[in-house]
């Protein structure tokens, strides 16, 4: 009785699930079997490929959307670049009628005027009165002053409270580099000639030189452009 009963309870699940298989069976029947069932399945995979194939195309045109913008936009930095190489040498050369002198554009004025009145015409024309580094520039600067007699006024000059030479710049002259021949007296500004390195009473009329200073860094940026 007890295997019987056993027997019995192991069997149950088999049946049900034989009961179950059934009614599609019937579902088949009422729609005309197979070839309905079939075809449903055929639909849904042609969603499916139909849906996955959008899903691929959209991304590829979105992929190649973005790569032709990031093309542009490289080109668009080129073209920003190349102008900005195109733009750059302007600074590099001198204006009209200056000289380059190692990184320098200098201005050799014709007129004669006081050391005050040569200040102000530099400024007026974007640069400053003349400064020297070292006796190395002031001999470059000498060699293309062809007349001895001439004098020109540089940014230098003595401050009373100081009793110092001053550059126009702020800085102090380093006398070890540049010494100052002549009075260090009230009044007293520097000017070059051909040979000299001299102070002389500001009012007196001089010409005089101004400079632009040229940016060799930016050189150095348009090489690496090219
Ligand atoms: C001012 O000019 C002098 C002469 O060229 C230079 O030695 C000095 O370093 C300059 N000072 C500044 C603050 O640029
Ligand atoms: C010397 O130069 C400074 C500017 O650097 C100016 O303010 C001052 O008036 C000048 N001194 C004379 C006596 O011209």
């Amino acid at each position: 009785m007890e295997s019987q009963l056993v027997y019995a309870d192991l069997n149950l699940p088999r049946n049900s699930g034989i009961e179950r298989s059934s009614p599609p069976s019937l579902l088949q029947n009422h729609c005309q079997g197979p070839h309905w069932h079939n075809f449903a399945l055929k639909f849904g995979c042609a969603v499916i490929v139909l849906l996955a194939l959008t899903v691929i195309g959209m991304s590829v045109s979105v992929i190649f959307i973005r790569q032709n913008t990031s093309i542009e936009k490289t080109s668009m930095d080129a073209q920003e670049n190349r102008k900005e190489a195109t733009e750059r040498p302007v600074l590099l050369t001198c204006p009209m009628h200056w000289q380059k002198i190692q990184n320098k554009c200098l201005y050799f004025h014709e007129t004669s005027k006081p050391w005050s009145d040569s200040l102000a015409d530099c400024s007026t024309r974007e640069s400053s009165l003349l400064l020297i580094q070292d006796q190395e520039e002031l001999r470059l600067i000498q060699n293309l002053i062809n007349k001895k007699a001439i004098l020109f006024w540089i940014g230098l000059n003595l401050t009373l409270s100081e009793k110092n030479w001053k550059w126009i710049n702020g800085s102090f002259l380093n006398s070890n580099i540049l010494h100052v021949f002549g009075d260090a007296k009230e009044d007293s500004c520097v000017f070059i000639s051909s040979t000299q390195f001299n102070s002389a009473t500001c009012a007196a009329g001089n010409r005089w030189i101004c400079q632009k200073e040229l940016k060799p860094v930016r050189n150095k940026v348009i090489y690496s452009f090219s």
